[in-house]
Parts: C-alpha cells; sequence; structure tokens
C-alpha cells in the first residue's frame, strides 16, 4: 500500500482532471517512497521540482475549464491553488537554503491538501462542467 492512495471518490466526472489528480497522488507516493528510502537530496528535489510542475500544469487545466464554461466558483478555487502553489514553492526555496529536511509533516501535508482539495472544492465543479462538457 503506499503513503497515498487514490480513491473512488475522488473522481469528478471530468477525466482529464481525473487522470491527473491519479498523477499527482503517484508523485506524492514517488516523494515518500525517496524519503522514506533515505534517498538523497537531488533525487528528493528533483521529485519535489516534478511535483511543483505537474500541479501547476493541473491547475492550469482545470482553471481553463472552469474559465472556459463560466464556472462561477472559478476565484475562489484559483485562490485555493495559488495558496497550494506558494507553499510548496516556500518547501523548495528552504531546501535550497538548506533549512528543509523533507519530513513527515511536510509529506501530510502533501497528502491532506490534496485529498480535501478534491473532496471539498474540485468535486463541486464535476456536475457544472461534466454538464457542460456533453
Ligand atoms: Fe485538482 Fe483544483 O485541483
Amino acid at each position: 500500500m503506499g503513503f497515498m492512495e487514490w480513491n473512488e471518490k475522488f473522481i469528478t466526472g471530468v477525466r482529464e482532471a481525473d487522470e491527473q489528480h491519479k498523477r499527482l497522488v503517484d508523485l506524492i507516493n514517488e516523494l515518500y517512497d525517496a524519503m522514506s528510502q533515505g534517498k538523497g537530496s537531488e533525487v528528493i528535489d528533483k521529485i519535489l521540482d516534478e511535483l511543483a510542475k505537474y500541479a501547476d500544469y493541473h491547475f492550469k487545466t482545470e482553471e481553463g475549464l472552469m474559465s472556459k464554461y463560466g464556472y462561477p466558483e472559478l476565484e475562489q478555487h484559483k485562490r485555493e491553488h495559488e495558496a497550494f502553489t506558494k507553499k510548496v514553492q516556500e518547501f523548495i526555496e528552504s531546501r535550497k537554503g538548506g533549512s528543509l529536511t523533507l519530513t513527515m509533516k511536510v509529506m501530510n501535508f502533501l497528502k491532506e491538501w490534496l485529498t480535501n482539495h478534491i473532496l471539498g472544492t474540485d468535486k463541486k465543479y464535476g456536475p457544472f462542467l461534466t454538464s457542460k462538457m456533453k
């Protein structure tokens, strides 16, 4: 069992977003495995960087769809994405400065943020977007 399990409850119905969420779960698990296996900082930084880039790509996908179809909660959704991006950038910066060891606290933040965001925020656009995308 991985550190974070993808769950059917995560399905929003928007295929592209659902596939991207799976990739984000995979990246969090890769990061966890690297951390728990005591991999060097080069490996860890590379995965963290990939996670940041992929999250950015994913957020742009969702925001693009929400914007295209006139989703009313786009702005508040975007603010959640921005808060996550900022936090991950802070992790990356702290690691560059040598002051952040990847800990369970960081890993739990990533897992909990993604879980809560998908279940609480992403799932809200599901019925709206799927009805528009038909
Ligand atoms: Fe799937 Fe709003 O991030």
